[in-house]
């Protein structure tokens, strides 16, 4: 899968994907992230990349024509997408980053200052995606996170090709509590249950601790999650308990 990244600041991104599983699959070419730095595709004399808004008003707008003019220098394959990252964009969940993961090339054009010129949003575009409700002051920050959430799921980047299957929200539940060794720190024990090597019992262990999880700090998931009778019975009671 290849990523090509539209930003002011590529070098954001050089150190970061060097590291841990993504730096491996990056080295072993299953991933491909190239950076398009925006500014070497003004026009001006001073590669100016922004300019004062129409209108009036705080900030700056970024042109749209070195956006542009660096999209247009992108080779695109034939299943690709092109995303904007800004905080206007549709909410990025891991469903999302399922159906990403499906492509084989994602453009992301990271804005800056106050935002993009609107032509870009509409010329630009195919997609617009906010990593949540806050305001970063650029993309790409946003854009790092969609090519992390993104990559892990593209086959052989993690070790196992079934490791991500268990984490949160692959199932629609927050993850059950994890321990490693000692086996007792300052004063905090691991659940017996984990010691005893009863594999089964160690996994009806594992999902109620997991769905009583979800049920105290998200219980918004678990309209969405897919449950046993038993499950929502056990449910119920945490609800009566409270
Ligand atoms: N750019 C600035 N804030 C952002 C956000 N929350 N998500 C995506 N892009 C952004």
């Amino acid at each position: 899968m290849r990523f090509d990244v539209l930003t002011i600041f590529p070098e954001i991104f050089r150190s970061y994907l060097r590291c841990g599983v993504l730096g491996k699959a990056i080295e072993k070419g299953i991933i491909k992230v190239s950076m398009v730095n925006i500014r070497d595709f003004s026009s001006g004399r001073h590669k100016n990349t922004d300019d004062r808004p129409y209108g009036g008003g705080e900030g700056m707008v970024m042109k749209p024509e070195p956006i542009y003019n660096a999209l247009d220098s992108i080779d695109r394959e034939q299943n690709s997408l092109v995303v904007l990252l800004s905080p206007q964009g549709e909410k990025f969940n891991q469903e999302m980053a399922w159906d990403l993961s499906k492509y084989d090339q994602l453009i992301l054009i990271c804005g800056r200052y106050e935002g993009v010129d609107e032509r870009v949003r509409i010329l630009c575009a195919e997609k617009e995606i906010s990593i949540g409700d806050y305001v970063l002051t650029g993309g790409e920050l946003a854009a790092l996170v969609v090519i992390d959430a993104v990559s892990r799921l593209v086959p052989g980047v993690l070790g196992s090709e079934f490791s991500n299957l268990e984490e949160s929200f692959s199932d629609g539940l927050l993850e059950y509590p994890q321990y490693t060794r000692p086996r007792v720190f300052k004063g905090l024990e691991v659940p017996e249950i984990l010691l005893s090597g009863n594999h089964e019992e160690i996994k009806k262990w594992r999902r109620r601790e997991a769905i009583k999880r979800t049920f105290e700090r998200r219980p918004d998931l678990l309209e969405k999650a897919q449950l046993t009778k038993e499950e929502l019975s056990f449910i119920e009671e945490m609800k009566k308990k409270e």
